[in-house]
């Protein structure tokens, strides 16, 4: 296992090119397998969630070629048997399951499983596909899905945390070979959703409503292949104008689309940074000072959940008190109690973390526990006096393109280390 190793206090200054988005690109991948032409795909991030899930293509036997950031699937044929050790490692793998059902009629995918951010259910998932006539069962914790042929419904996917982004993905997956209409309440509007549709579209999918809460899907007999571009990762993005904030540095943000990052800025300004959109780009630095925001997360259009543990390390450092309320994922503060190693002072109570700002932050050993708490390290240890140790960076790899590189393009003083050996843990 690899960790980085950060001597922190450099200002980031340059540019930073954005990659393509993890969280689009999964989906369009399952999405490939709806047909059984060629699909080319550009702008893939080299990420082990992208590897993760060409494997797990290629499982379900789909031809599939990943080329300096081209990827190539072909699926003529097709087993619908998902396994457990390939879908347990990463919940983005589920939205197999709507095209499988849709292109064979019936689908064996395993149960995701939770993850340190919450228990993740898949009810509003089934819920859906039940609605387009699978009769579905749980088998030795499999999902074990038939329908000979899937037909139009209106159906609502509201949740407890308001509606579902795989579980929109999976269902208007499904319904583009459904024999009629289907009609998607309360469908996620986040760019990624937006983008899997552009790919269903260019595949001959009949969709409208895309970027609103009302889907409607016309069913077609088949789909055909595509070429298709992914989006810029929104969350990367977000991430670098949040580390240069931080640092008190300068930082443009190329080949971004601030469109999708409203929420983000409007945060960062609030919070002292300026922020200048030059078309694709955002310019980030920090203003005079920086004031301490309260945030929500929300479902797009509002803040992102996966950007909230990086905000968190800009209220570390923003004199006064902030309160961070997370309302998608019930145990999204892992990262709070590694930032408290390196000196902030955060309080979880229920959904809500309030962080007194201000004191300043010095370098640690600190374990990453999941994608965007990684990142979140990553950030506090770029600001912290002294060396800082993130260890289990496995997790960053699978959503950062090369953050080391990006980062020392910077100038941070990052290195990808040998992990050392465990301690002994006290309690
Ligand atoms: N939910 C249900 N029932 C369901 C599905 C979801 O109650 O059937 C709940 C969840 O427990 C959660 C909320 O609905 O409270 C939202 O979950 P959602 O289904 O939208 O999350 P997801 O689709 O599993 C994707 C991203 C996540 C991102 C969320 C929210 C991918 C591969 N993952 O997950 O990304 O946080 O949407 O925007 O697209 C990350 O990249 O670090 C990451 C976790």
């Amino acid at each position: 296992m690899e960790c980085y190793q950060i001597e922190g206090g450099i200002p980031l200054r340059g540019a930073v090119q954005v990659s393509g988005a993890k969280n689009a690109v999964l989906p369009i991948m399952a999405a490939a397998l709806l047909t059984p032409e060629p699909c080319v795909i550009r702008r893939v991030p080299d990420l082990s969630d992208v590897r993760l899930m060409c494997e797990i293509l290629t499982s379900l036997g789909a031809q599939v070629r990943l080329a300096e950031g081209t990827l190539t699937i072909q699926a003529p044929n097709l087993e619908g048997h998902a396994d457990y050790k390939l879908v347990r490692q990463m919940r983005g793998s589920f939205c197999v399951l709507g095209p499988l059902l849709a292109r064979l009629g019936r689908a064996h995918v395993s149960l995701p499983g939770g993850c340190v951010i919450g228990s993740r259910p898949i009810d509003l998932h089934l819920k859906g596909l039940r609605a387009l006539g699978a009769s579905i069962a749980i088998e030795r914790g499999y999902v074990c899905a038939e329908a000979p042929r899937l037909a139009g419904a209106e159906l609502f996917l509201g949740g407890r945390a308001g509606t579902t982004v795989l579980g929109t993905a999976n269902v208007m997956m499904a319904a583009t070979l459904a024999k009629g209409v289907t009609l998607i309440e309360s469908a996620a509007c986040e760019p990624e959703v937006v983008d899997l549709a552009g790919f269903l579209v260019a595949m001959g999918a009949k969709i409208s409503g895309v970027g609103s809460p009302f889907l409607t899907i016309t069913g077609v007999n088949e789909l055909h292949g595509a070429e298709y571009e992914v989006i810029p990762d929104r969350i990367e993005a977000a991430t670098y104008a949040i580390a240069a904030a931080a640092t008190n540095g300068e930082v443009a943000i190329q080949n971004a689309r601030p469109d999708h990052l409203h929420a983000v800025v409007d945060k960062l300004r609030e919070a002292g940074a300026e922020v200048e959109r030059q078309g694709s780009a955002l310019l980030v630095r920090r203003g005079p000072r920086l004031a301490p925001v309260d945030v929500t997360t929300q479902p797009y259009a509002g803040f992102p959940t996966d950007v909230q543990a990086q905000m968190m390390v800009l209220m570390t450092l923003a004199p006064g008190i902030s309160i961070i309320t997370e309302r998608v994922f019930e145990a999204r503060f892992t990262h709070a109690a590694e930032l408290a190693r390196l000196g902030a002072d955060i309080v979880v109570e229920g959904p809500s973390a309030i962080v007194k700002g201000g004191l300043p932050l010095s370098g640690a050993r600190v374990m990453a526990s999941d994608l965007r708490a990684s990142a979140a390290l990553v950030l506090a240890g770029l600001v912290a006096e002294g060396p800082t140790l993130v260890r289990r960076i496995y997790h960053l790899d699978r959503g950062y393109v090369s953050m080391d590189e990006k980062l020392r393009r910077l100038g941070a003083n990052v290195q990808r280390v040998p992990e050392p050996p465990e301690e002994l843990e006290l309690c």
